[in-house]
């Protein structure tokens, strides 16, 4: 839950596929001194903080495939760690109030060069994804459209799912592996980033993701991230969510061949 002018208000709008990867223009923040930079602009107007987002069932519905204590830890520590990592840094920085979360991952990505809230803000933001990411009786086959457009653009289901296994299991280091909508190519893609980093920065719109961060699986699958990679697929990825993630996409992406009236 995000909180606005101490008011709840959606913290989920960008989960379900709201424009966040739209370009958004990053303004100039007006430099002082040293360390300072003028605050009046935004500061008068929105103060905003941001809250942990619970999961969307039980903290033992996964198992046992994903245990309760992974979610207690990844969830009510790390996920949590962030957040309140953020809140303590926008605390001292008031220029930063008052963005959505979306805008603040653009904006403290800041064109490649990030500043310290960087990690934080799109940390907060994959980990709320993430959780949506996955469903009790989750994995398995995905529903009729979904299906349609992978098999259009990976050649098949199988195909699909090599990618995704192999992206997870060659990344170096920490990161995250993301099914993607590419918004230009008009096509669904398999990419991973490094620690914090998100797709939707150059414009892709996430569909699914996956933490691969130790944090995810060590407790439960030591080393053999194979395993945990496998599980997800076959048995915790919300093809639900897809589904919906991937219609709301095609409000900004036309994915089928134009269609003209007739008179
Ligand atoms: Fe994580």
């Amino acid at each position: 839950m995000a909180f606005c002018c101490n008011k709840p208000c959606s913290a989920n709008s960008h989960l379900l596929g709201s424009d966040f990867w739209r370009p958004f223009k990053i303004p100039k923040l007006r430099y002082v001194k040293k360390g300072q930079y003028d605050v009046s602009r935004r500061a008068s107007k929105v103060l905003a903080f941001f809250g942990l987002t619970t999961p969307p069932y039980k903290l033992d519905a996964l198992e046992p495939y994903l245990s309760q204590k992974t979610l207690e830890m990844h969830w009510g520590a790390h996920h949590r760690d962030y957040v309140e990592g953020l809140n303590e840094q926008l605390k001292n920085n008031d220029p930063l109030y008052g963005y959505t979360l979306d805008e603040l991952v653009k904006v403290t990505y800041n064109n490649g060069n990030p500043l310290i809230e960087f990690n934080n803000a799109a940390q907060v933001w994959n980990h709320d994804f993430f959780w949506e990411s996955m469903q009790p009786g989750g994995g398995n086959m995905p529903r009729e459209g979904v299906l349609r457009q992978i098999e259009k653009d990976f050649g098949s289901f199988t195909n699909f799912r090599e990618k995704f296994v192999d992206a997870a299991l060659t990344l170096f280091g920490s990161g995250w592996i993301w099914l993607v909508l590419k918004t230009k190519e008009k096509r669904l893609a398999v990419v991973k980033t490094s620690n914090a980093i998100n797709p939707f920065l150059w414009g892709d719109i996430p569909i699914i993701n996956l933490d691969m961060w130790e944090h995810a699986y060590y407790l439960d699958y030591k080393d053999e991230k194979g395993k945990y990679v496998n599980t997800f697929m076959n048995n915790l990825i919300s093809w639900d969510a897809a589904t919906v993630r991937l219609a709301r996409a095609q409000a900004f992406v036309n994915l089928g061949e134009p269609k003209i009236p007739v008179a």
